[in-house]
């Protein structure tokens, strides 16, 4: 019996569920103890390491799903583009924009995410039974904006929109290539047992609206399809993406994860009754104080009546230095709460 499960399924639950995107590693004090010892590129590629920093999580705040401790980046990577993880972020070796012909340049190997379906493995074997395993992969905006800059402190990927808006058929493949991979990846996943997967389309915002949705929708249906054909649920994280949420159905996802800068119940008014919602508290209240944080808590509790369909998380990623008690100090409070 899941929690999780259950409300991703439309079913009444006693609490919402919860769990944090980028909760395995970053807060965890567990986790800081390991990267003494390991980069986090040896973490991910070791399944031994790599479960342990999955399942930490669940041990260490109680969360009510894993998510695989892994990178959107190993799309690139699986194709052979060189790539480091540096104090600054992720870097490529060299960035598509500074290539004459990209496509040419990409081989997309397969075989080369083997080691992420061996860490599956190993998370199942010592996972808790009742506890469901997310997996995951970049949206193929994101994907492509750190193919195209290379470098992830532009974070406004200035060469790679201009590449976008100069090669549009060029994109078209690139989008293309980097779908097909991740639709392999995606099956893969799920035959070596996710529970159930979400896109992670962290620069959603960064183009228009309907820009996105020529170019990009059509890919994330394909990933959607190929991952509903399977029969886990779909969810959809598109950071940014503004009123273009009113352009979403049960095709694109089954719950659509809201930002922080979109209030709940607008989402819940924008979406069709049969997309679920998940989501949004702002990872910076976990820097206000205690009193604070439940004052905000209290303000979501009426939510929970309103809808079977909503996943409590955050509207973004875990920052790095969020204070753990903080991020302990919510789950205990979810989960102590009468909702
Ligand atoms: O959610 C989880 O905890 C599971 C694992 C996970 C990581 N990255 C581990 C990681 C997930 C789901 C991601 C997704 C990811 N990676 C995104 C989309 C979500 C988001 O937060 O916006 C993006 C844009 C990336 C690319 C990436 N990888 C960046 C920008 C960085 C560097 C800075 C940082 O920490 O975000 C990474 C490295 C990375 N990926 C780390 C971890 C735990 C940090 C490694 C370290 O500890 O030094």
């Amino acid at each position: 019996m899941s929690i999780f499960l259950d409300t991703l399924a439309g079913k009444k639950t006693e609490r919402p569920p919860v769990w944090f995107m980028r909760q395995a590693g970053r807060v965890l004090p567990s986790y800081m103890k390991l990267k003494e010892q390991y980069s986090f590129w040896e973490m991910m590629q070791n399944p031994k390491t790599a479960a342990e920093v999955t399942l930490l999580p669940i041990h260490d705040l109680g969360t009510d799903a894993a998510i695989l401790f892994s990178d959107i980046l190993v799309i690139p990577y699986a194709m052979g583009m060189g790539l480091e993880f540096t104090n600054q972020g992720p870097k490529f070796d060299v960035p598509l924009t500074e290539l004459e012909h990209p496509l040419e340049n990409l081989n997309p190997d397969p075989q080369k995410l083997q080691y992420i379906y061996n860490v599956i493995d190993e998370v199942l074997v010592k996972k808790p039974k009742e506890i469901p395993l997310i997996g995951f992969c970049g949206g193929p905006l994101t994907v492509l904006l750190y193919m195209l800059q290379g470098l992830s402190n532009k974070q406004h990927f200035p060469d790679a929109i201009k590449f976008i808006y100069r090669n549009k058929e060029t994109t078209k493949k690139l989008i293309s290539t980097v779908t097909e991979l991740s639709i392999t990846y995606a099956k893969g996943q799920i035959k070596h047992g996710i529970d159930t997967f979400q896109l992670f389309e962290t620069h959603a915002g960064l183009i228009p609206a309907e820009l996105y949705n020529e170019l990009f929708i059509p890919a994330v249906k394909k990933i959607r399809n190929s991952v509903k054909k399977e029969g886990i649920p779909f969810i959809f994280f598109p950071k940014g993406f503004g009123t273009g949420i009113q352009l979403i159905n049960e095709s694109i996802c089954d719950f659509y994860s809201v930002d922080w800068q979109t209030p709940l119940t607008d989402a819940i008014n924008y979406l069709p009754d049969n997309v679920g919602i998940q989501g949004n508290i702002d990872p910076r209240l976990l820097y206000a104080s205690q009193d604070r944080i439940e004052e905000e808590l209290r303000k979501l509790v009426p939510l929970h009546n309103e809808t079977n369909k909503w996943i409590l998380n955050l509207g973004h990623g875990f920052l790095p230095d969020t204070p753990y008690n903080n991020a302990k100090f919510l789950v205990d409070w979810i989960k102590k709460t009468k909702w």
